[in-house]
């Protein structure tokens, strides 16, 4: 049996796998942490919530020790738009917040840790196609650094102290349950809810930016596999590629229009358009293929038209 805790319900990821989770472990085992967000109705409705804060370590201590967490998930940072208006914040946030998380898991001999990381950790200078799982890992965004650092920081733990920490380089998440905040690739969520809304998307990245992506089933399952993955069998700890697809933002219209023929798309370029060309095209995940057997279902096609049908309904009942 397992206790788990998400630091970061609220999120776009979190709030999906807390509900993931609890619908494998059982409600009563998997506490969604959220910080100042008011938590979803389906979250609170499944199983406990608690107020956490990464930066709060006498709340976290509190939190884990009422329910006697032993598996910590840690999906709250500050992801790359946001981080460089504020690198301070994204400093703080991302580094402060996951050394306590992993401070704590280390005192109370947890037995497990998630540490997501992301394909920020590439730079300019990384290849940009199929990138490696071993490769130059200079970035230029203040959140690459973090990611970077957090990955280095969550290996040392394994080494240094025997813990199971564990994390992989998520792409761009695209879903519709929850907005992402602060990204980069928020573009590839904001098209589908204005190609239902408006018929037409004006994209802060140019029409040939291309960026590795992957739909919410698909981020789900690598981070449920990843985390029940058989600890011997894994090469890697915080860093696993995992890839999905890839496609650039014309070719995204170019699949909304299968179903919306009048969606119309424009562009105009903002300082996250550097953020994306620092970043690969593809990624080359075979070391999370043969370790933990990942296998990606989605493709731009299938997850266009889920998500559109989606969105859609969502619409339909004035929900956004
Ligand atoms: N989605 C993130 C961002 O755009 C990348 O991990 O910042």
């Amino acid at each position: 049996m397992k206790n788990i805790l998400v630091v970061g319900s609220a999120g776009q990821i979190g709030s999906e796998l807390t509900l993931a989770l609890r619908n494998i472990y059982g409600g009563d085992q998997v506490i969604a942490g959220v910080r100042k967000t008011k938590p979803s109705e389906k979250l609170v409705e499944t199983g406990p919530c608690e107020v956490v804060d990464a930066l709060d370590k006498e709340g976290l201590v509190s939190v884990v020790d009422k329910y006697n967490i032993d598996v910590i998930i840690n999906m709250a940072a500050i992801l790359s738009g946001t981080g460089e208006k504020n690198p301070m914040l994204a400093w703080d946030v991302n580094m402060n917040g996951l050394i306590n998380i992993l401070e704590l898991a280390r005192e109370r001999k947890m037995k497990q840790v998630l540490v997501p990381s992301s394909i920020a950790v590439f730079g300019p200078t990384t290849p940009v196609d199929n990138t490696p799982q071993e490769t130059i890992l200079k970035p230029t965004t203040i959140y690459g650094v973090t990611k970077v650092a957090g990955e280095l920081l969550g290996d040392y733990y394994v080494k240094k102290y025997g813990m199971d920490v564990r994390g992989l380089r998520y792409p761009g998440i695209i879903s519709h349950e929850t907005l992402p905040g602060g990204g980069t690739t928020d573009y590839a969520v904001a098209i589908y809810y204005e190609a239902i809304k408006n018929k037409k998307y004006t994209c802060f990245v140019n029409e040939d930016t291309r960026l590795p992506m992957m739909y919410m089933p698909d981020c789900l399952k690598a981070t449920i596999d990843l985390m029940e993955a058989d600890f011997d069998k894994l090469n890697y700890h915080c860093d696993y590629n995992v890839g999905a697809m890839d496609f650039t933002v014309a070719e995204m219209a170019e699949s909304i229009k299968k179903h919306i023929p009048e969606f119309e798309i424009s562009y105009e370029p903002d300082f996250r358009q550097d953020i994306a060309d620092s970043w690969p095209n593809s990624v080359d995940d075979a070391p999370a293929r043969k370790d933990w057997g990942w296998k990606p279902d989605y493709d731009l096609d299938a997850m266009t038209e889920d998500m559109l049908k989606a969105i859609e309904e969502k619409h339909k009942k004035g929900l956004i």
